[in-house]
């Protein structure tokens, strides 16, 4: 059991890194819009898992996605460099839901909620340092590595303290370093996002797999370093809705299996690449959402929303996660209170 006083602490240190952050916003992943689709799962995944989103069904499951920026700030820079989040709320039917919770980056910082207080004191918004070609060829000629310079217009980032942090503890090398390449999406659709943590799947018989998901864009992935005009600071949430309005776009759930020896309760540290990956589903996004407050601003997600044929695993900042998110949904004013297991 956390320590109630964990959940507060640690939506208050997120809040600190944003002085600019607005009472009753989210205090990260800020700007956001609500997407409705459907969610039709493969052929084999009801062989890996008994939930209910994974069994064959008359109709398709009913979903709610959130896209967002990682920014707790309430300024919109869809340009800049960030981590990007999607969080989906799969519609079980009656007060039936579960939730999955992802992210751009693969991994995370840090391995407990200690580590997540130190990480965030220095993880605090500074003015951006840009190199000069000539700086960058005097670093690679002293053998340092160049500053990779963020994108044109981004005039505040976290790196720097990040960037400290990782020099002083090398579990978040790997997050610190994904971080600052990952750069702007061109599209919220054309990003992998992964949930990070471990969780267990309960198979038919009782099979139970330690597994870890993520979210594959059928487009493919694009950042704006791959075109050659760098879009508006402001693009994102137009162009899904420009491209919804022609097609649908469609992302793949993926489920790779953990074996004997992987870390489980670590999420700083990347399960081996040649581990297999099993296709759980296809999500077809269809429309934005026509009730951006209801389907988007006033949703709380938990990534403890969970079915049964889903478990949480051990790993400690996925505990902490559970509370952390209720105090956030409270001081928010959201009222809405799915159940959620102990
Ligand atoms: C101890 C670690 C973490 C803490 C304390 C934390 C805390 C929070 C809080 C307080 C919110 C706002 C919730 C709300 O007001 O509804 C949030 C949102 C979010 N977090 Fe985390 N988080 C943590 C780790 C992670 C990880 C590992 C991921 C990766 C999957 C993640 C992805 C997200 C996303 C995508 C959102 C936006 C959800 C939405 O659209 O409503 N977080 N986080």
């Amino acid at each position: 059991m956390v320590d109630p006083s964990v959940a507060k602490r640690l939506v208050d240190s997120i809040i600190a890194d944003f002085p600019d952050h607005k009472a009753g916003t989210r205090p990260i992943h800020t700007i956001g819009i609500g997407v409705k689709g459907t969610f039709e799962p493969s052929e084999v995944a009801r062989s890996y898992c008994i939930a209910e989103h994974f069994q064959p069904r008359p109709d398709p499951v009913k979903v709610t996605v959130r896209f967002s920026n990682g920014s707790g700030s309430p300024a919109q820079h869809d340009g800049w460099n960030d981590v990007r989040g999607m969080a989906t709320r799969f519609h079980l039917g009656g007060d039936r839901a579960t939730d999955l919770i992802a992210m751009t980056l693969g991994g995370f910082f840090v391995r407990s909620v200690d580590e997540f207080f130190d990480f965030t004191k220095d993880a605090l918004q500074t003015k951006v340092k840009r190199e000069s070609p000539w700086c960058k060829i005097l670093d690679m000629l002293s053998l340092k590595p160049p500053l990779q310079n963020p994108p044109p217009g981004q005039t505040q980032s976290g790196d720097a303290g990040t960037l400290a942090y990782a020099d002083k503890h090398r579990f978040a090398q790997l997050a610190v370093f994904q971080a600052g390449m990952l750069g702007a999406p061109t599209s919220y659709v054309r990003a992998v996002y992964h949930a990070v943590h471990t969780f267990f799947v309960v198979g038919p018989g009782g099979v139970r797999r330690p597994v870890r998901f993520s979210w594959k864009p059928v487009a493919g992935v694009e950042t704006t370093k791959d075109t050659i005009k760098a879009p508006a600071d402001d693009y994102l949430q137009g162009e899904l809705r420009a491209r919804l309005e022609q097609w649908p776009a469609r992302m793949m759930l993926m489920m790779m299996i953990g074996e004997a020896g992987d870390v489980l309760e670590d999420p700083s540290v990347p399960w081996p690449a040649r581990r297999a990956r099993v296709v759980m589903g296809t999500l077809t996004l269809e429309e934005v959402a026509a009730d951006q407050l209801a389907d988007c601003e006033k949703m709380s997600f938990n990534p403890w929303r969970l079915v049964p044929g889903i478990e949480p695993s051990a790993d400690p900042l996925l505990q902490a996660r559970r509370d952390a998110y209720e105090d956030s949904r409270k001081r928010r004013g959201v009222t809405q209170c799915p159940f959620l297991p102990k």
